[in-house]
């Protein structure tokens, strides 16, 4: 096992009806910046929930984050907390309204410009030069809600860059599994398939002897198997409810990072598809995963085989068995509704492969994943066995 630290500070407050201790979570006589996304939290009763048990707070809203949150947008509410001396925010909202705030959290200290947070990934260590802040989780998928990183746009050149850093940790989340009633199918589908790929980026990567990172990673893959194609259906159901916000949280609050080598590189050429695209972040995933399992085909064929009989219950020879639960993994981005090709969503396909790799030239990524053997040529390979 890799030697790690392990380090989360953010208090989980999970369950039914959970939102009424906001009041116990929120520090005292703070002056609160509300942040929202497109204004689903006043159609499914949880921005009222949220105000109901925040009275007596001075609370400012900030409203109109959007999927992928666009830098521009994000510093009209770094604006706001300068302007009115906000003292903590609350993200009330999914990946996208929660990523949103730890930029804006940094960026309002920041000394320089703020754009540099995500251009020069300028990590925040330090706790005293951020804005402090919370969350209310409204779509179970991206693990936004206990880990400290985050994922924004900037919209003038269409770039969808990460920041992070231990101080971007929620303060608090809540998870209510009940929030997810009002979730349109597409975005359940996205949550399964989102945290089915973080945890494969962290456990598809080559045989290693941390064994309880791969059982609890085994775990979360199997549950997701079981829950996530009848969640979509009954999103009503509190067990299967409950067991998915979970598998989200867990998938991506560091646990099972520990100790092992990490991919990632599924991610990094998946938010290119967004930025290009504007393809929902899940779906690029179920594009770019399984092509990059094969073009990558003979260094994960060990772990390959390792997922494919543990998690399919697969039988054969290792190469037999490894190819096979590539094509179970299509097989179950099918079953959750996932179109796996990118000419299934635009017509404009044929430059993006030389596009992405002249952007990780660009800014200097000679290789991706683990052991970076994801050169630019198999970046290439992989994205042109996507279209
Ligand atoms: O904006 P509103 O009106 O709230 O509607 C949202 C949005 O349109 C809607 N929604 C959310 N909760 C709802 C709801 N609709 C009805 N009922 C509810 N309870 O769902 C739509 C999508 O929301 P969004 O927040 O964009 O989705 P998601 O949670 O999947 O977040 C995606 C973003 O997270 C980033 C992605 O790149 C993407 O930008 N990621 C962040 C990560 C992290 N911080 O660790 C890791 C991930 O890999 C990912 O990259
Ligand atoms: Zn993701």
């Amino acid at each position: 096992m890799l030697n790690f630290e392990l380090y989360n500070p953010t208090k989980l407050v999970f369950g039914k009806g959970q939102i009424e201790k906001l009041s116990e979570l929120v520090p005292k006589s703070a002056k609160i910046l509300l942040a929202y996304g497109g204004g689903s939290i006043f159609k499914n009763g949880i921005h009222q929930q949220v105000t109901n048990n925040l009275k007596g707070f001075e609370i400012v809203e900030f409203g109109g984050i959007e999927p992928n949150p666009h830098f521009e947008t994000l510093m009209k509410a770094v604006a706001i907390i300068k302007e009115q001396n906000i003292d903590f925010i609350l993200a009330v909202g999914g990946g996208s309204v929660i990523d949103g705030v730890k930029f804006i959290s940094a960026a309002v200290h920041y000394n320089g410009n703020p754009i540099e947070i995500l251009q020069k990934r300028i990590l925040f260590k330090e706790g005293e030069n951020v804005v402090p802040f919370g969350t209310v989780l409204t779509l179970p998928a991206t693990g936004s809600e206990m880990n400290s990183g985050a994922v924004v746009t900037i919209a003038a050149t269409q770039e969808k860059l990460t920041l992070g850093g231990s101080a971007l940790f929620p303060k608090f989340s809540v998870c209510d599994p009940t929030v997810i009633q009002s979730l349109p199918k597409r975005q359940l589908q996205n949550g399964v398939v989102d945290a089915f790929t973080h945890v494969m980026e962290q456990y598809l990567t080559y045989p290693h002897d941390a064994y309880l990172q791969d059982r609890i990673s085994e775990g979360i893959l199997q549950t997701l198997i079981e829950v996530g194609p009848k969640v979509v259906e009954n999103p009503n159901n509190y067990a299967l409810a409950s067991n998915f916000m979970w598998c989200c949280t867990m998938a991506l609050n560091g646990l099972i990072q520990k100790g092992v080598p990490g991919d990632w590189a599924t991610h990094m050429i998946g938010h290119e598809l967004t930025a290009l695209y504007h393809i929902d972040h899940a779906r690029t995933l179920a594009i770019i995963g399984p092509n990059l399992y094969q073009v990558l085909f003979e260094t994960k064929k060990a772990k390959l085989a390792q997922y494919g009989k543990r998690i399919f219950n697969l039988n054969g020879t290792e190469e037999e068995i490894a190819q096979e639960a590539i094509n179970k993994t299509v097989a179950f981005f099918h079953q959750m509704g996932m179109d796996t090709k990118l000419s299934q969503y635009t017509d404009d396909y044929t430059k993006t492969a030389d596009f992405i790799v002249n952007r990780f030239e660009e800014r200097g990524w000679k290789g991706l994943g683990e052991n970076q053997q994801v050169t630019l040529e198999k970046v290439k390979a992989i994205v042109e066995m996507s279209y």
